[in-house]
């Protein structure tokens, strides 16, 4: 018998060669190619022989009818407005996030609300045994204790119970623990991966089930092997925030049914996950006021959120000095360091500095910048800004100056609606010195202090 042929896909980009290489042609990234067994022809199906007949006619756009998408609701607002409204029947949808972030949590829980408006769903796990779904289901609540479950691996097994039941919604999770019989790989490869979006897809488009795949999410918080299915779904959805704190926030990364803009904010509770609708309030209201923490003006896509930001400067040991963030991009608090120290006056020398953003949000936009600046600035010199709690927002660029971003009015208003009375942003200073100045004063105010 003929070994069946050898190909090589790389576990980031997708990207299959005939042959091994170091760097991945497509993405350019190194040791990302993996070895695999070409998957066997298939013979007739939905790829069979060419059909019979004219070919289809294409259609001026101007007279495609245009139907309204019908949208299940999952009685979650928060995911409901993520998704665009709801979810969409016969859509595909992944979920991703690291382990222990509440994706099972919040699927079990947006299956049990449909179950409790008297949709057929299904539960399908290959990660926990269903004694193991039953205990979570059991701080959910009712509801969530009316899903069917199945724990299954297998993926023929899957698509014939999906096939028998046609659920209105259903939640693989994830999608790395099924595999096809048919394939060599080993469960979350690359081309299981593949293989198992794609004939649930097939399935589901013909009953018009709504699917959620979950899929975990890599240290680098890339979606480990599915990346590649993000060209395969219909909606890309990141739970996101940090495993031990009580907030997570869930956003768009694509849609096709409605905005990538939004993000949804959960808390963890003892019974689940609930909707946090009042997040900038909560923030606000917490934040210390103490030297080194500023509030936030930030846009989550086109939502704006205050948050808190606290940074501690601190005498250090170590050479290298440590350098720690949380919530942000580590490279843009490099950065800013540097810019402070050159075009601030506000050097931190060898000294240790952690930066974080308060209740385990992450914030991943330009417009943090000058928080991070001003935070630190305050924890440095040892004094509160004034007033307390001061917002702030905008970007910082290499020569010092200020960059305005994006939606500027709309941070204000949420910071004004917050009881926010002073903001420091490119509207009112110019450069990064000018707001450092404003923030927490000169040199003059800060020697007093000390
Ligand atoms: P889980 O949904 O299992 O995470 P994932 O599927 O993303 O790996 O939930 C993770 C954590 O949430 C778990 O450590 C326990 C906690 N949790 C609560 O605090 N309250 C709850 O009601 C539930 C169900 C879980
Ligand atoms: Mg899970």
């Amino acid at each position: 018998m003929p070994r069946p042929a050898t190909i090589f896909s790389c576990s980031a980009c997708g990207r299959q060669s005939p042959k091994w290489h170091g760097q991945c042609p497509g993405c350019g990234d190194w040791n990302t190619l993996v070895e695999e067994r070409a998957p066997a022809a298939r013979t007739g199906g939905a790829r069979g022989p060419d059909r019979a007949g004219p070919p289809p006619r294409p259609v001026p756009l101007r007279d495609v009818a245009v139907e309204r998408v019908p949208r299940l609701s999952t009685g979650i607002g928060e995911l409901d407005r993520v998704l665009g409204g709801g979810l969409v029947p016969g859509s595909l949808v992944l979920l991703g996030g690291s382990p222990g972030i509440g994706k099972s949590t919040l699927t079990n829980m947006a299956l049990g609300h449909l179950a409790g408006a008297g949709r057929p769903t299904l539960y399908v796990s290959g990660e926990e045994s269903a004694a193991q779904i039953r205990l979570r289901a059991e701080r959910l609540g009712a509801a969530a204790l009316e899903v069917p479950v199945l724990a299954e691996t297998d993926l023929d097994t899957v698509l014939g119970v999906l096939r028998a039941e046609q659920p209105a919604a259903c939640v693989i999770d994830s999608v790395q623990t099924l595999s096809s019989a048919a394939l060599d790989s080993a469960p979350g490869t690359v081309a299981q991966v593949r293989e198992v979006a794609s004939r649930i897809a097939d399935v589901a488009k013909r009953s018009g089930t709504a699917v959620l795949l979950v899929g975990h999410v890599t240290k680098e918080g890339a979606l480990a092997g599915p990346r590649v299915l993000e060209h395969l779904v219909d909606c890309v959805l990141q739970f996101e925030g940090e495993r031990e704190r009580t907030y997570r926030t869930l956003r768009a990364l694509k849609n096709r049914f409605g905005s990538t803009n939004d993000v949804g904010v959960f808390e963890m509770r003892e019974q689940g996950l609930a909707e946090v609708l009042d997040a900038s309030a909560r923030f606000v209201g917490e934040a210390t006021r103490a030297p080194g923490s500023v509030v936030l003006a930030a846009m989550e896509g086109s939502r704006p959120l205050l948050v808190e930001v606290q940074a501690l400067v601190s005498p250090s040991e170590l050479v290298p000095p440590r350098r720690v963030c949380t919530g942000l991009d580590r490279n843009r608090l490099a950065l800013v360091l540097a810019v402070l120290g050159r075009h601030a006056g506000v050097g931190v020398g060898a000294a240790d500095v952690f930066v974080n953003v308060v209740g385990g949000v992450r914030i991943d936009e330009p417009g943090a910048d000058l928080a991070v600046a001003l935070a630190v600035a305050s924890a440095a010199r040892g004094v509160a800004t004034e007033p307390a709690p001061l917002g702030c927002y905008g970007e910082i660029g290499l020569t010092g100056e200020l960059r305005s971003v994006g939606h500027p009015e709309r941070r204000e208003e949420e910071a004004a609606k917050f009881g926010l009375r002073t903001i420091v942003s490119p509207a009112t200073a110019p450069t990064l010195r000018e707001a450092v100045r404003a923030a927490v004063g000169g040199r003059e105010r800060t020697a007093r202090a000390a």
